[in-house]
């Protein structure tokens, strides 16, 4: 079956910057990507090569089975775009832009009419219509980007940092809008924030320096962390030198970090010698001392150690200090 998106050696140079090097994946209906990377990697460059706002240099780019160079005018109605910032027609009111990209779609008058209250609806954006977009809010001028980018029920959807911008309660119902689109489309948002990819992605991507690094759900992904299946335990200031002892003394643990005390608890972590599960050697091993813990639980690994480590070295930074002398990865 033709995937919704299919992109294959996708390369872009600008003079002697390579942007996007060698990329190539594709997305299903149903799946909503995660485009990961640091701050010039890539991500817009990439986005704008898939929507045919930038021709690439190499490579190719497939949309519904219709190639984007080749066959614009196919796409333009299966596709929507938001892109980064909020670079939309400033002298136009909301309305008039809604209707604007219906036309430019050939929306039916009717497809037209329910598109336009779907996303004034779902982007809560009724009480500025009818105002200049130049004179909305920042929030409110991504609310709207987001508006046209839905207003034609395109299969495929690409949102460049979707909800920069917007405050907490926006934030929260845009990923709401996102599930609620996910199961019939094809989704790619590119964020800075990973607690956002861990809330609705499907999959994620890391590029960096324009090249692809990672690739995977964003569980296994997260499973790369040095910190996967990591015991923490949470106790009282006088005990945290025994359980400490305890935990050093252990072959399945690695090391032991402790983190800030707040009313005389401590948070000891015990990072595990290779990644694999140590909660009962740690739990027996700490109730045959007979130490008293308020809390003990297992680490799932955090998504922002594994974007650093992977992109870390691409970029030709310096290695993480508190991990020197580690083994890095699984
Ligand atoms: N029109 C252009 N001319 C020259 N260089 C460009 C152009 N557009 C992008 N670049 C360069 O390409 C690289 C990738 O930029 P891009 O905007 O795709 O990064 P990004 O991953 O979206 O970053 P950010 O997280 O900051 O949005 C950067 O080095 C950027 O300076
Ligand atoms: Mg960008």
């Amino acid at each position: 079956m033709t995937k919704l998106l299919d992109i294959k050696g996708l390369t872009k140079r600008f003079g002697p910057i390579t942007a996007v090097d060698d990329v190539s994946f594709s997305v299903d209906r149903g799946e909503v990507l995660g485009f990961l990377g640091p701050n010039g990697a890539g991500k817009s460059t990439t986005m704008k090569i898939v929507t045919g706002f930038l021709a690439p240099t190499e490579g190719s780019v497939e949309v519904c089975g219709h190639d984007v160079e080749r066959e614009p005018l196919a796409i333009k109605r299966r596709i929507g775009y938001l892109p980064e910032g909020a670079p939309l027609y400033g002298d136009m009111t909301p309305m008039a832009l809604l209707n604007f990209v219906c036309d430019v779609r050939r929306l039916s008058a009717a497809d037209a009419k329910r598109g336009i209250e779907y996303a004034i609806e779902k982007l809560h954006i009724d009480n500025v219509l009818y105002q200049p977009i130049e004179t909305l809010s920042k929030g409110y001028k991504r609310r709207v980007g987001l508006a046209q980018a839905i207003v034609h029920d395109p299969d495929v959807l690409i949102l460049d940092e979707p909800t920069d911008g917007l405050d907490p309660n926006q934030k929260h119902e845009v990923r709401e809008l996102l599930t609620e689109m996910a199961g019939k489309k094809a989704v790619i948002i590119s964020t800075h924030i990973l607690e956002e990819v861990e809330a609705v992605c499907s999959r994620a991507i890391i590029i960096a320096k324009g090249k692809l690094v990672a690739d995977q759900d964003p569980l296994s992904l997260q499973a790369r962390s040095q910190l996967h299946n990591a015991v923490g335990i949470r106790l009282p200031v006088e005990h945290v030198a025994a359980c400490t002892e305890v935990l050093d003394a252990l072959p399945e643990v690695r090391r032991v970090q402790k983190s800030v005390e707040a009313a005389g608890v401590v948070e000891l972590l015990a990072v595990a010698a290779n990644g694999s599960e140590i909660l009962v050697q740690v739990r027996s091993a700490i109730d045959a001392k007979g130490i008293q813990v308020n809390e003990i639980f297992v680490e799932r690994g955090r998504l922002e150690d594994v974007f650093r480590d992977l992109t870390f070295e691409v970029e030709g930074l310096k290695a993480r200090e508190t991990d020197a002398g580690e083994a890095a990865h699984a």
